[in-house]
């Protein structure tokens, strides 16, 4: 393999390789290639001194041209941080009002919220806050515990019968179950309690307005149009929290009702709940 050979149609010397009955000819790289390599070396030099290129430990040559885009991207994301605390902490500390006056800040309370929306109060409450069974709607203007801000804010920091110590109390007794009232009685007050969309007649002397006074007007008052602060509804409005037929007021007399809703404190931020708070007030009255 060893004895020189020579191509005797180009002239080229053979390098003895051969494949197949195929002789490899020791014909130069094409200039065009050599020229390509040479080019490429030379950018690579000169890469080496201008851009960060060689790991030193724990570190690295950072190049003469200065352009280092991890620093760049930390940079940017310490100002996007800065930004955001910035904000997060007007949303936390200002007054309502204040950032409802600020549209930027507003703004920004709305875009946190919605998504935090999704991920924790439509499961229960639904899209857009339409409600359910045994979950207000709170896209309407019926508030338990008040449809303000800072009404709402505080709902979301204790909680409804919730494990807070200043948890919201909702305790509607179980008139039947605990034999407060008999199984007659219970379906005159059913009765009754269809018929308050009328309103509540103070001369009215039929045994269910008798059993409503002496029983449950002391949380939902003499009038059923319920006493803020007690989480008693209103009776007479036509909005039913758990339904307003039969079968469902009844339950609701043998039964109670103790609707529950978590404490939002530990799992939202402060900010993240005046924010919420923003948003739902912004939902009341957007009922179609
Ligand atoms: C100790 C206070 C208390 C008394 C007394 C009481 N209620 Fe209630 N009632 C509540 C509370 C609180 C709720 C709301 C429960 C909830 O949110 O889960 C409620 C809910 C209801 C509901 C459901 C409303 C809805 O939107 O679905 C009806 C109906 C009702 N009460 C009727 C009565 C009647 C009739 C009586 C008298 C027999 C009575 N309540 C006595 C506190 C009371
Ligand atoms: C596990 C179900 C559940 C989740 C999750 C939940 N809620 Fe509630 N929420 C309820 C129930 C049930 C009530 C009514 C409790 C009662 O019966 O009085 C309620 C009541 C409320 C009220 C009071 C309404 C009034 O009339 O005063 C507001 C405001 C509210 N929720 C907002 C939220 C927001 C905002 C979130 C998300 C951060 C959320 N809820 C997540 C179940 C839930």
């Amino acid at each position: 393999m060893s004895i020189e050979e020579r191509d005797p149609v180009s002239g080229y010397l053979t390098t003895g390789h051969v494949w197949n009955g195929i002789t490899e000819l020791n014909s130069p790289v094409p200039r065009i290639v050599f020229a390509f390599m040479v080019v490429t070396h030379l950018y690579a030099l000169v890469a080496w001194f201008l851009l960060p290129a060689w790991p030193l430990g724990q570190t690295f040559t950072k190049g003469l041209l200065g352009i280092d885009q991890k620093t760049a991207v930390a940079a940017d994301i310490a100002a996007a941080n800065a930004d955001r605390a910035g904000w997060m902490n007007a949303l936390a500390t200002h007054d309502f009002d204040a950032i409802r006056a600020d549209p930027d800040l507003m703004a920004r309370a709305l875009a946190t919220a919605e998504p935090l929306f999704g991920q924790n109060c439509q499961v229960c409450h639904g899209a857009n806050g339409i409600g359910g069974p045994g979950y207000p709607r709170l896209n309407d203007d019926i508030w338990v515990w008040g449809g303000t801000a800072d009404e709402i804010a505080t709902t979301l920091r204790v909680g409804i019968n919730a494990d807070h110590p200043d948890t919201h109390f909702a305790q509607m007794p179980a008139f039947g179950r605990d034999g407060l009232l008999t199984g007659a009685e219970i379906s005159v007050l059913t009765d009754y309690v269809q018929t308050l969309g009328a309103g509540v007649m103070a001369d009215d002397p039929s045994d269910g307005a008798l059993l409503f006074q002496t029983n449950c007007a002391g949380c939902h008052g003499e009038d059923a149009r319920g006493i803020s602060g007690s989480g008693a509804p209103n009776l007479t409005d036509g909005d039913w929290l758990y339904g307003g037929d039969a079968a469902n007021l009844r339950h609701g007399l043998v039964a109670g009702r103790q609707g529950q809703m978590p404490s939002w404190q530990s799992r939202l931020t402060e900010a993240e709940i005046r924010a919420m708070a923003l948003y739902v007030e912004g939902l009341s009255g957007t009922a179609p």
